[in-house]
């Protein structure tokens, strides 16, 4: 779907005042006009190439006559030749490579492109297709972008820090490339996720792309595949583990804090067992969150508090079923669960409120095998005593349903098909508006489509996806199916960072996101909408988030204080919007 933006992407004046002196400027244009290089060094820096729309003064005052055809065109025109140029490509990589390049010559050019086709190319630079691009990362290899922080190099982390392409950086976004989307280890290739991250941190957010850093630390890779292709162009060596490897990233993390402090690190795609240590070390440390973990957890709470909404009741009435107790299941009950106590359950009543099953069944205080995170969920056995249990004394999903009136049942769990028929059906019974979100990726591993939701629940059921759905004709009815994708938050929250100058993300802050997106939820105006508001009203979307996180962060002291209006305009000078800056 095509979209078009207009007056409102003209950059607007920066505002002086205390607090806008406190956070960090941020210039319209990227460069003093002294500086701007003449001639193909200004044609080669694509922060400033305008390429055919350089008017004649500016290609008589920075020497382009000649190097451009004579035409002179708008960036309405350049839009008409790149996209048909995209159309031109035969598959989802060589579109991807084309943007990719597109991105490296004229960044303007690049992001007005994504902006008008945002629905048609967010999944070409970004997921699902950046996964491929990561698999075949050596072999497309064209520019640089980003830095790769590799172990080899480790004596030396802030002279690489040092050498990135901006001085001045607002979002880091770093992976180690071991857990990539659900392609696993792919090394250096990796850094295509950070990559194609920031830029929906700027198409979304609008944080300013040159004020972006993608970073791969390279620390080997155990894909074999990798390492025995001739072409891999990352460090040819395994992985390297245990304290060694919780060494380097903290030389990384002290590095950032001496050469980018107040950066916003972000964490990306990092493996379970590495992603919450790291986050737990350093978050009361810098201005830092991992994306897996609270972004996921805040995008399904999110659309969980806009459903909830629908049915007239609170968050706190509501009984959920948790399937899947890993990283990503227990990540949402842990979200879901501040917000009960945020609206005045105590910490004993909340957790009451949740059911959790994993593969061996509902979490109970008789299991054994329960790591500290997934204990917080286990119900006491006294509740559970006389309840059905298969002959190895597992309490499964359908007898959890059976036995309780559930309202919300999210499956995080890869298990195709798990929520069946007759649970469905039981769940529906009892509740009028059941709240259903088979979350697990991809679709072939979903816990149930949602065209037999909609069916089994005689059109009653709230669903949201982990993968993108077409919608679901009911009764004559269009039903749109909400993807729950993290980019409903990511983009929001830097952008909330930066223009408050927070010094931290906390979970309040992460929560207040949840709330601001649930409040846009186009299902409370029309309760056969879709939960989630659509791609092309994400800038503003993210605004509004944006702002309900800066609000969050002055009222937790870590950020400096500033009035609502003061807050809602620096929110608003910082979103960059892709326009061409007049140089001459
Ligand atoms: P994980 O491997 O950490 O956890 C999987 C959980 O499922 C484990 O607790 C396991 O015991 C449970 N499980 C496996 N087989 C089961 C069975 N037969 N019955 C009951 N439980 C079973 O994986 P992670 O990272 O938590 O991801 C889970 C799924 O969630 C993936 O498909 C992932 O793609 C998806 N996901 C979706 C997101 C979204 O929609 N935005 C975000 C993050 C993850």
């Amino acid at each position: 779907m095509k979209t078009r933006f207009s007056s409102a992407w003209e950059p607007t004046a920066k505002k002086e005042g205390s607090f806008t002196k406190m956070v960090t400027a941020r210039p319209n244009m990227p460069i003093g006009r002294s500086n701007i290089p003449r001639g193909m060094d200004l044609l080669n820096r694509q922060g400033l190439n305008k390429g055919t729309a350089f008017t004649e003064v500016e290609r008589t005052e920075f020497r382009l006559h000649g190097l451009l055809p004579p035409q002179v065109e708008t960036l309405d025109e350049q839009l008409v030749r790149a996209y048909e140029a995209y159309r031109r490509k035969d598959d989802d990589v060589e579109r991807h490579i084309y943007l990719r390049a597109l991105q490296d010559t004229n960044e303007v050019l690049f992001y007005r492109l994504l902006l008008d086709h945002i629905e048609e190319m967010t999944p070409i630079v970004y997921t699902p297709t950046v996964a491929l691009a990561c698999e075949q990362f050596s072999h497309i290899y064209r520019r640089p972008r980003g830095l790769f922080i590799s172990y080899p190099r480790r004596d030396s982390v802030a002279q690489l820090l040092r050498n990135r392409p901006n001085q001045d950086v607002d979002v880091i976004v770093v992976t180690d490339g071991e857990r990539i989307l659900g392609i696993g280890d792919q090394g250096a290739g990796g850094l295509g996720i950070p990559i194609g991250k920031l830029s929906l941190y700027t198409l979304i957010g609008g944080i300013r792309p040159e004020r972006t850093l993608p970073i791969l630390l390279d620390v080997g890779t155990n894909n074999a595949a990798r390492l025995n292709d001739p072409e891999y162009l990352g460090w040819r060596h395994e992985r390297i583990t245990g304290q060694v490897y919780f060494d380097f990233v903290d030389q990384f993390v002290q590095a950032v804090k001496q050469e980018l402090p107040g950066t916003c690190l972000q964490w990306e795609d990092f493996a379970t067992p590495h992603a919450r240590p790291i986050l737990t070390r350093y978050r009361d440390e810098l201005l830092t969150f991992n994306d897996d973990i609270q972004g996921t957890a805040a995008v399904a709470l999110g659309a969980i508090l806009g459903a909830v909404k629908v049915t007239g009741k609170g968050l706190k009435e509501q009984r959920i079923v948790v399937f899947g107790a890993g990283s990503a299941g227990i990540g949402v009950a842990d979200g879901l669960r501040g917000a009960m106590k945020g609206e005045g359950l105590s910490e004993e009543e909340a957790h009451s409120r949740f059911w959790v099953v994993d593969k061996d069944g509902l979490l109970h205080s008789g299991r054994k095998d329960l790591t500290a995170e997934q204990g917080v969920y286990a119900q006491p056995e006294s509740r559970v005593s006389g309840w059905p249990r298969t002959s190895n004394g597992r309490i499964g999903l359908t007898d959890v349903i059976g036995k309780i009136d559930a309202t919300v049942l999210i499956g995080l769990s890869t298990v195709r098909g798990a929520f069946s028929e007759p649970i469905v059906r039981e769940m529906a019974r009892k509740v009028d508006r059941p709240i259903i979100f088979p979350l697990s990726n991809p679709t072939s591993r979903s816990e149930a489509n949602a065209e037999d939701l909609i069916r089994w629940t005689d059109g009653r059921a709230l669903v949201a996806s982990g993968s993108p759905l077409a919608p679901v004709s009911y009764n004559g009815r269009n039903i749109p199916i909400a993807q729950c994708n993290n980019v409903y938050i990511f983009p929001a929250i830097g952008l909330g960072v930066i223009a408050s100058g927070a010094r931290r993300v906390t979970e309040a802050m992460m929560l207040a996101a949840a709330r601001a997106l649930a409040g846009h939820s186009p299902a409370l105006k029309d309760s056969s909408a879709s939960l989630l508001p659509p791609l092309n009203e994400l800038r503003r979307v993210a605004a509004e988030i944006a702002f309900a996180v800066g609000v969050e962060a002055q009222k937790g002291g870590v950020a400096p204080k500033a009035d609502e209006g003061e807050l809602r305009q620096r929110v608003i000078e910082t979103q960059w919007a892709p326009a061409y800056a007049t140089l001459a």
